[in-house]
């Protein structure tokens, strides 16, 4: 059988170096808070319960993580006062009473550690009470150093500020992610003190202990790109970078062209298939789907949307919150505002803006117009500066357009309103009414022709000078 996995997520520091009001851990590392990379790690390796250690803006962190994870099995704990990483896995306990698997420590602001480290950790660590990783610095400065025997057995981990001028030169460095056993852990806790340059309660205390049971523990080491914490902004950016290249280097291995992959913002949960082209400056956020053949124009923005197949979307389009089928044409210069479904083929021009409207297949809109709470028929055309004006002042009104409809140029739709199919609606129309199918809609004044009008006025406005100058010399 499986040994059964829980995890205890270290999320309860302020992270003073970020200087902001926002706890660190909630600071996005590619569209997502530091936190929430951590806990993913711990979905992902099954592991239940996961009870998060929280403290400074205890809720905020709390709040941020239930809405994200509905489904996890999430404990909180709260850690009031920051004693020390021991301290903290101690607030652990109650949470954990009874649980006698593996406990996968992790701490909330390490956005860069993977799923397969931990995989390599467990593997590694099956058979003794405690496995953490390590990695070598050339500036190991201010981390936990890994002290070990002649004979390279693991003996304990000594703080920077605790040890000796002969310890501190040793690169070998505590990463501080451990896979530990559960009975040893809550056992071990009990007897670990504060008698150090800090006075906190040390989790690396656990390594002595594990030591002088005789089973000591095990170091993993791993890159130190993936255990380094996120304590400025200067390093948030730069695991935002690493991120970000992980992501691109994913797709492009899958048959993605990133034509300028430097300025490619794609985030870890966007799924594209094979032969998308993205141009550069582009950024698609959220749980983005685009399928096979489609273009992603230069300068656009897709937020969280789904895109289907061989869809050109042209230069500078924003896409949020939509849906577009496949073989649509949008832009250049295209702004799809929440809930936009684009039906198949459809065409969507510069300077067009929708909002929660459908359009069905073929549909256009090429130039121009906003298109907000309305239906779109099949093959229906929207003529230039067409604009639904769908609000009243205080509610949301819908536009119905049936199928094969004809709005011209400059129309303005008055909601609620509906076009029947086939109906034609003028150029310059303000429909109040609805258009009954197969109809002509026309609100536009008569036009009015004045033959020699223009040679007339003139003649006039050339009269008028003369007398004005007359004045003046008088
Ligand atoms: C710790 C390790 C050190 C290791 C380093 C790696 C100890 C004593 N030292 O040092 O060996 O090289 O991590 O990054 O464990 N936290 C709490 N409550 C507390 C204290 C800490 O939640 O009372 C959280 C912090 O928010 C942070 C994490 O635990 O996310 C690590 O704490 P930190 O104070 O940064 O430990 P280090 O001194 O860096
Ligand atoms: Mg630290």
């Amino acid at each position: 059988m499986k040994t059964p996995k829980a995890a205890i997520v270290l999320a309860a520091g302020k992270g003073t170096r970020m200087k902001s009001a926002r706890p660190k851990v909630l600071f996005p590392a590619l569209g997502k808070p530091l936190v929430v990379h951590s806990v993913e790690r711990a979905v992902e390796l099954g592991c239940d319960p996961i009870v998060v250690v929280i403290g400074h803006r205890a809720q905020e962190v709390r709040e941020a993580l239930e809405a994200r994870f509905p489904k996890a099995p999430l404990r909180f704990v709260e850690q009031k006062e920051q004693l020390g990483t021991a301290h903290a896995v101690e607030c652990a306990r109650k949470a954990l009473s009874g649980f006698g698997g593996r406990v996968l420590v992790l701490y909330g602001d390490v956005p860069l550690l993977t799923r397969d480290t931990l995989r390599k950790l467990a593997r590694a660590s099956a058979s003794v009470p405690l496995g953490f990783l390590s990695m070598r610095l050339e500036d190991p400065t201010g981390y936990g150093r890994v002290v070990r025997d002649e004979d390279g057995v693991v003996v304990r981990i000594v703080e920077q500020k605790d040890a000796s001028a002969k310890e501190r030169a040793i690169d070998e460095c505590n990463g501080g992610i451990y896979d530990i056993d559960a009975r040893f852990l809550f056992r071990a806790l009990r007897a670990i003190g504060k008698d150090n340059a800090q006075g906190e309660y040390y989790l690396t205390d656990l390594i002595e202990a594990a030591h002088r049971a005789g089973t000591p523990a095990v170091a993993v080491e791993v890159p130190a790109e993936e255990v380094s914490g996120v304590n400025d902004r200067a390093e948030l950016a730069r695991a935002e970078a690493v991120l970000r290249e992980r992501k691109n280097r994913a797709l492009m291995e899958a048959g993605v062209t990133l034509v300028d992959p430097g300025t490619a913002w794609i985030e870890e949960d966007v799924r594209i298939e094979a032969d998308v082209v993205i141009e550069p400056n582009v950024r698609i956020t959220g749980r983005s789907r685009i399928g096979a053949g489609s273009v992603i124009g230069f300068g656009s923005v897709i937020e969280n949307s789904v895109i289907g197949r061989d869809v050109q979307v042209k230069p500078y389009c924003v896409v949020e919150e939509s849906r577009i089928e496949d073989r649509v044409a949008l832009g250049p210069f295209a702004r799809l505002r929440p809930h936009s479904e684009l039906g198949e083929g459809v065409r969507i021009g510069n300077f067009v803006e929708t909002k929660n409207a459908r359009f069905e297949k073929g549909a256009k809109a090429n130039h121009l117009s906003y298109v907000g709470d309305a239906h779109v028929g099949e093959n229906t055309n929207i003529g230039a500066g067409t604009i639904t004006c769908n609000y009243d002042g205080k509610n949301k009104n819908k536009t119905v357009l049936g199928r094969d409809v004809f709005i011209g140029s400059d129309t303005q739709l008055v909601a609620p309103v509906r076009v029947g199919d086939g109906a034609y609606v003028g150029a310059g129309t303000t429909v109040v009414r609805d258009v009954p199918p197969g109809a002509l809609a026309l609100s536009r004044p008569q036009q009015i022709v004045k033959e020699g009008w223009v040679a007339k006025r003139k003649a006039k406005l050339v009269a008028k000078p003369k007398v004005a100058a007359r004045r003046r010399s008088k």
